[in-house]
């Protein structure tokens, strides 16, 4: 059925291409982050002034560390940049961040920048903008089943088991262990034309719509994100039932 969907409550976006981008211009892989950065500025602000309740984007995954060390250390820095540069515009529009992942490993400068974020945009209640940084979603699932063991061990004492149910797994995911829950994501976004899901909120985007485009991310303009908030409401969700005029 058209038309049935309203905007999506939480939207996950996987930002890739920058790298096709500065090669595309003959300039440095860092130059394609920095302006990765530059669009993930904009998406933010106007995902914030829609309405949309929860951003999650994917910045760096557990596999990203593959990459080298002049690549890694740079997209660290841009982060340190990024905290400095708008703390100030992200309090004033009350957006709330969120970290998922374990960015503990990152240098110091850089957790002590994320510290920094997370704290002084505590008290805000727009919208939720959530940063996989460090994350995977297998990563997310494994640490969260070692959690629930553990809490076991304590409350039971070792041997003794009881069924695991998916509320309790979900509880233990970095999107239900935060000061709210997360939402699972209504619409995943992947630009730059490749069609997978790299390890990105595999548990939570059991039933998300899935939109692709071409367009490299530091290319995605506000223009296009708004003509696929568009075409989600048109989308028809099931959800393993039935279409609603159907049932
Ligand atoms: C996405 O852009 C950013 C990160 C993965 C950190 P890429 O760096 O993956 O860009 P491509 O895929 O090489 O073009
Ligand atoms: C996914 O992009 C990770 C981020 C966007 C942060 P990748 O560029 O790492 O994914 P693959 O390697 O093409 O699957
Ligand atoms: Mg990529």
């Amino acid at each position: 059925m058209a038309g049935e969907n309203n905007i999506p409550r939480s939207v996950g976006i996987i930002m890739d291409g920058n790298g096709r981008w500065a090669k595309k211009r003959g300039v440095p892989r860092l130059m394609g982050h920095n302006a990765g950065m530059e669009a993930m500025k904009r998406i933010v602000i106007a995902s914030s002034n829609m309405g949309i309740e929860n951003l999650t984007v994917y910045a760096f995954s557990t596999e990203n560390w593959k990459r080298s060390t002049e690549e890694v250390s740079g997209i660290f820095k841009l982060i340190v940049k990024y905290v400095r540069s708008e703390l100030a515009e992200l309090v004033e529009n009350d957006v709330h961040i969120n970290i998922l992942g374990d960015y503990s490993m990152l240098p110091d400068d850089s957790v002590k920048s994320i510290d920094k974020l997370l704290k002084e945009t505590e008290h805000c209640n727009g919208m939720n903008f959530n940063i996989a940084l460090n994350y995977g979603g297998r990563d997310e699932i494994v640490k969260a089943v070692n959690e629930l063991l553990a809490d076991r061990e304590v409350t039971n004492g070792p041997g003794i088991s009881r069924d695991v149910t998916e509320e309790e797994i979900s509880a233990h995911l970095y999107t239900g262990s935060l000061h709210c829950d997360i939402p699972d994501p209504d619409l995943v976004i992947r630009t730059s034309g490749e069609e997978r899901m790299s390890n990105f909120l595999l548990w939570q985007s059991a039933y998300s719509e899935l939109m692709f485009t071409d367009t490299l991310w530091p290319d995605f303009s506000e223009d296009e994100y708004r003509e696929m908030l568009n075409e989600y409401t048109h989308r028809n969700r099931r959800f393993g039932g039935r279409e609603k005029e159907d049932k």
